[in-house]
């Protein structure tokens, strides 16, 4: 197998943190540049143990110059809480450091790959959305940041690729959760979780009846790298995503079992342009990559709940 010079940026970040492990694991030399702005470097410590692991402290909304053979722009702040905190800076992270990312794959030469999101369908009148789907994204509210951030940062993906031939991938990315997840992300996977833990009320926005599907980190990182190491015509975008669809109240009921919690449900108002149903088309993941998601939703909630227990003990 071949090894590489891997920068992952946003390498501190939760999926970035398991990516960087796994991209060790198969012998790579990885580079991690993140700037901590939701990352932590506890996601990271033990890696720096290891001689092929290096972590860097840099914004990618600033030009970086390294020399590396792939790059992984995870860079940007995935939850809604933190990416409103500084919407200006979250639109900058992935249109400006998109550009940065761009210029350096093209200055060494290096495949470069883009952590999209289902984002970019914004409220979809589809479902399940294939790659096809053109998505329906509101231009000026409070998630637009995000959503219309990383729409331009994969606008500029494919004009890299057509204007200079850059060898691209662009992955987007469905609900992701697991291990290393920032305990105060405000998604519903871990505010459940500490709820039931704490013993504190469940709130859950709407009804309960909207639907999400939930992917395990270790599937999210099969996927990641199953996708950079595809043939090069093969740019996607490809959805990755676990396609078994959940509702908010199901969710919500296995993660009291198996928290073995007493906690009650309380109903509050859902958010400004919260998506109904979210679930990906997978088929062009499963034929073009031969992947799928392996974990079930218990099996990795167990898991999670576990780094949950820990972290809160710590
Ligand atoms: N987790 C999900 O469910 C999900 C869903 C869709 C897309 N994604 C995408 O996957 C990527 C990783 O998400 P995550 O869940 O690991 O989020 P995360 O917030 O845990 O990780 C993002 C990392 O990027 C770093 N970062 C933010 N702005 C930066 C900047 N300007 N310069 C350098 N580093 C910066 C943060 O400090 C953090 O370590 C993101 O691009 C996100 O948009 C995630």
């Amino acid at each position: 197998m071949m090894k590489y010079r891997i920068l992952v940026t946003g390498g501190a970040g939760f999926i970035g943190a398991h990516l960087c492990e796994r991209l060790l694991q198969e012998g790579h030399d990885v580079l991690s540049v993140d700037n901590y702005y939701t990352g932590s470097k506890n996601n990271i410590r033990e890696l720096l143990a290891n001689p092929m692991f290096e972590a860097m402290r840099h914004d990618i909304t600033f030009p970086l110059y390294v020399e590396v053979d792939r790059i992984f722009n995870l860079a940007c702040p995935a939850s809604p809480i933190h990416y409103q905190r500084d919407p200006v800076q979250t639109t900058k992270t992935s249109v400006h450091g998109a550009i940065n990312m761009l210029g350096l794959a093209k200055r060494v030469k290096a495949r470069i790959l883009q952590a999209s999101t289902s984002e970019v369908y914004g409220d979809p009148e589809v479902h399940p959305q294939p790659e096809s789907y053109l998505g329906r994204v509101n231009p000026i509210g409070i998630r637009s940041c995000y959503d219309e951030g990383k729409r331009c940062a994969e606008t500029l993906f494919y004009d890299y690729h057509r204007q200079h031939q850059l060898e691209i991938k662009v992955v987007r990315i469905f609900n992701t959760y697991g291990p290393k997840m920032a305990l105060n992300d405000g998604r519903v996977v871990s505010n459940f979780i500490l709820q039931a833990l704490r013993g504190d009320d469940i709130t859950i926005h709407g009804d309960g009846s909207q639907t999400r599907s939930f992917c395990h980190v270790d599937d999210m990182v099969e996927g990641l790298i199953r996708m950079m190491d595809s043939p090069s015509h093969f740019t996607g975008p490809v959805n990755i995503g676990n396609p078994t669809e959940c509702s908010i109240g199901e969710l919500s009921e296995l993660i009291l079992r198996l928290c073995n919690s007493r906690s009650r449900l309380i109903f509050k108002p859902l958010p400004q342009d919260d998506p109904r149903q979210r679930q990906p088309d997978i088929r062009l993941a499963q034929s073009q990559l031969g992947w799928e998601p392996k974990v079930t939703l218990e099996e990795g909630l167990t898991d999670t709940i576990r780094y949950f227990e820990s972290a809160l003990m710590s």
